[in-house]
């Protein structure tokens, strides 16, 4: 199942429990797409990344080539957050009176420190490598921190893109970008969208330097918008973008599983598939059997509760896959 949907999919994401070995299982998969020939990138959005442990080498915010056909990538929240913060900053200057200079450093500063902010930073991260994706890349492994954290993640295109919404409607009725400033509930949008060559301020229809300012804003949101946008519409399309959950056979990651399932549903994401890793042995010994035998127990609530959910079972090893060539030999077991 996961070599099927590495070969039909474009975007994959891969979820679940701390531990349960999301990691490994991304890599397996995007090692398994990339001898087949498929252009890989494999990134981690998990803050406490781990793919470069498992690699055996460090990693980091920019792309590197892991094996061949294989690229890696691990987003950097804190590093991703400030950025963007900057180039929101450096962009409201532009855009505001400079009158209101010192209201825009204000609002950054506090800035740093919204819920959500890491995550809204993360988004945008991720908007951008799918729309890059099309172009460099014939797949795209998201390798995901655990559970609560993605399923926020995955409900946030369409909250940003309502929030825009929201913004470009206060903006045509106030005309006046002090007053969105002053009424921006979170703290990244509207700069983040002015990203991009910002020429010089032109003066709008009526020769007005505030209404220049306002094409200007409602050019901006828009192609936030946009960007949201596209990003939903490839999140909700199930030919397109498969996510899937990584468990252990045990009762809390079974019961995480359908929790996350349920969210992820409610934000329109199709699950493709349900990977249980480290199944116990039944020929290891008495303790191991009896474990395997509770396992299949978990399994079978899980499928009556799932029904129609492809499922695949692999198995715990007696060593951990760590390091390229035991990565490279547990992507190999993957059935086709
Ligand atoms: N099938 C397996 N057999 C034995 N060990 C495994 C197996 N799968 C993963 N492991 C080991 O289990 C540990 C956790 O795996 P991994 O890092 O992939 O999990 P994770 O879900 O990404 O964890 P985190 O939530 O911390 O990111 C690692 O040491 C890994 O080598
Ligand atoms: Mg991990």
């Amino acid at each position: 199942m996961l070599r099927s949907l590495a070969r039909a999919r474009r975007v994959l994401f891969i979820g679940g429990k701390g531990g349960v070995g999301k990691t490994t299982v991304a890599t397996a998969t995007a090692l398994a797409a990339a001898r087949e020939g498929r252009r890989v990138l494999l990134v981690s959005t998990d803050p406490a990344h781990n793919l470069g442990h498992l690699w055996g080498c460090g990693i980091g915010a920019r792309v590197r080539r892991l094996a061949p056909n294989l690229d890696g990538l691990e987003l950097d929240p804190e590093q991703t957050a400030r950025a963007h913060l900057e180039e929101v900053g450096a962009a409201l200057r532009k855009l505001m009176p400079e009158h209101l200079g010192s209201e825009v450093d204000k609002h950054m500063a506090l800035s740093r420190e919204t819920p959500g902010m890491h995550e809204a930073a993360m988004l945008e991260r991720i908007a951008e490598l799918v729309e890059q994706g099309d172009r460099e890349h014939d797949l795209l492994v998201f390798d995901t921190a655990p559970s609560g954290h993605t399923a926020r993640l995955m409900a946030l295109p369409e909250m940003m893109s309502a929030w825009v919404d929201g913004m470009l409607h206060r903006q045509s009725r106030s005309r006046h970008f002090g007053e969105v400033l002053r009424g921006l509930g979170r703290d990244d949008d509207v700069g983040r969208q002015a990203i991009g060559p910002m020429e010089g301020t032109r003066a709008g229809a009526t020769g007005d330097p505030t209404d220049a300012r306002d094409d200007r804003i409602r050019s901006l949101l828009n192609r936030r918008r946009h960007r949201f946008e596209h990003l939903r519409g490839v999140l909700a399309d199930r030919e397109r973008t498969a996510f899937v959950i990584v468990l252990t056979a045990e009762r809390l990651p079974v019961l995480e599983t359908l929790e996350l399932h349920a969210q992820l549903q409610r934000s329109g994401i199709h699950v493709g598939g349900l990977v249980v890793n480290k199944r116990s042995p039944l020929d290891a010994g008495e303790f191991l059997a009896h474990r395997a035998a509770l396992e299949a127990g978990h399994l079978g609530e899980l499928a009556r509760s799932l029904p129609g959910v492809p499922l695949l079972e692999l198995p715990l090893l007696p060593g951990e896959p760590v390091g390229r060539d035991a990565l490279e030999a547990f992507s190999a077991r993957l059935p086709g």
